[in-house]
């Protein structure tokens, strides 16, 4: 438990946007009214929503209650690709101040575009994100989220600034340089991917720094799965606490779900802002509140890019509100797309994270590498040993350990790598996690 107490961080409930703890009945009847809002908006504004509509037989009339939305078509990565650049645009491109995108690991990447209001509503979610995280007016924040096309850097950025905090605008890499301004200018807050918190804490320790004496206070760490594992980690190298911020560009950027420092227990959707479903990957179908499947978002106030039941691909489920009245998402484990299929189990990264993390000895880095040996899949781990721990014999100790675990908690056969400390790439941003060298078929 970080040294820093909970309750001197969390906000009192006069500092909560009134909404935030509003009735269950006031924030349905507002998602009604800026539901209907945004879906005539889309199919008034919109030639792409409007054609997609009409060939599924909806229109905006057809939404009485909020369960009507499941009527209306989704609307995937796939449609950002096919109007790109600013073809889903429902307002005049002169009105659109900002463009943001996503890299995407294959093809073109996916345009939007925020409105001067569109900006002022992201800033509005960020700072109450970093609220629920424990951060208040006059904190410095240091953000090492990249700045540029991805929406992290002045997603965090902005939101810090709406909420009077004092920003530092590092953006990602040169780690010796963040070191250095953290010790400088101590900020109580840190905004950055888990993946490159690690990174930053072998520059301390490499340094001979202790880490636990720094000015941190709270991690605000997001763009990509961590487990529950990683976060007690981070929060015991840093004597910090570690929430989960979530979103995506296509929604607005970072800042549509959040934690609440007090519970600690997922994500609470800002639903005054964004509608979520769950529905079965497969078949499409709305599922009941707790169960698993993919997300699904319908943004409520956005002008430039309003998304229509967006296929986010990320799975979780839906759980009620416990600090806030709004919903919350479970941790994402991961994404429909990262899922591996390893003869025949379905095995996500996160799930070899969690198995690494009970192996004392190795550092919390690794890469997952897939290949096929005739018919077969092989899946091999990548990871490193900790410096005082590099002999030979104690690298077959921990290999059999994790090749162990892996087997016992996932179900498969894996090959162990345990490498030299710091041969595993670092990645200033959304690290890498697996390398697919199967052939194509
Ligand atoms: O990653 C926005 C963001 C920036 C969120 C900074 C949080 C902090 P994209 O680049 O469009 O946007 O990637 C979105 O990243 O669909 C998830 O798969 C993943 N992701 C984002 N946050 C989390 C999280 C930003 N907290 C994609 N946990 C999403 C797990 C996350 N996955």
């Amino acid at each position: 438990m970080p040294t820093k107490r909970i309750a001197d961080l969390a906000p009192r409930r006069e500092e909560l946007d009134p909404i935030e703890i509003a009735s269950r009945d006031e924030l349905r009847n507002l998602q009604l009214q800026r539901l209907r809002w945004t879906l005539n908006h889309a199919y008034h504004n919109s030639p792409h929503y409007r054609q997609r509509f009409d060939s599924a037989g909806v229109h905006p009339d057809d939404l009485k209650d909020l369960s009507d939305l499941a009527k209306f078509p989704f609307t995937t990565k796939q449609d950002l690709r096919d109007t790109y650049p600013f073809g889903m645009f429902a307002v005049p491109r002169e009105q659109v101040v900002r463009i943001h995108g996503s890299s995407g690991t294959t093809g073109k990447p996916t345009v939007v575009g925020y409105t001067k209001k569109d900006i002022e509503t992201w800033a509005e979610v960020v700072a109450r994100s970093i609220r629920a995280a424990g951060g208040r007016p006059g904190m410095k924040v240091h953000v090492a989220y990249g700045y540029g096309l991805f929406t992290g850097g002045l997603g965090a950025h902005y939101g810090a600034e709406r909420l009077g905090c004092t920003v530092i605008p590092m953006s990602g890499g040169m780690t010796e340089r963040q070191v250095q301004m953290i010790q400088d200018f101590c900020p109580e807050i840190i905004m950055v991917t888990p993946s490159y918190m690690l990174a930053i804490l072998d520059v301390f320790k490499a340094q001979g720094q202790d880490p636990r004496l720094c000015s941190l206070q709270i991690g605000i760490f997001g763009a990509e799965p961590w487990t529950n594992a990683m976060r007690q980690e981070i929060e015991e190298a840093f004597d910090m606490h570690a929430v989960d911020i979530y979103g995506l560009s296509e929604v607005i950027g970072p800042g549509v779900a959040s934690e609440c420092i007090e519970t600690k227990d997922g994500l609470h959707v800002w639903e005054d802002h964004f509608y979520p479903e769950i529905i079965d990957p497969v078949t499409g179908e709305v599922l009941p509140e707790g169960e698993k499947g993919e997300l699904v978002f319908t943004s409520l106030t956005k002008e430039a890019l309003p998304v229509i039941r967006y296929r986010t691909r990320d799975l979780t489920r839906l759980l009620p509100g416990t600090a806030r009245t709004m919903r919350r998402i479970e941790k994402i484990t991961g994404r429909s797309d990262d899922m591996m299929i390893v003869r025949g189990v379905n095995v996500f990264p996160s799930q070899i994270e969690e198995q690494i993390f009970k192996c004392k000895g190795l550092a919390p880095h690794y890469l997952i590498e897939l290949t096929r040996e005739g018919r077969l899949d092989c899946l091999t781990i990548h990871v490193e040993v900790l410096p005082d721990h590099a002999d030979e014999a104690s690298r077959k100790v921990l290999a059999a350990e994790l090749a162990h675990h892996v087997k016992s908690y996932i179900g498969i056969s894996s090959r162990i790598h345990v490498g030299d400390p710091g041969s595993i790439e670092r990645s200033a941003g959304k690290a890498k996690r697996i390398v697919d060298r199967r052939p194509k078929d």
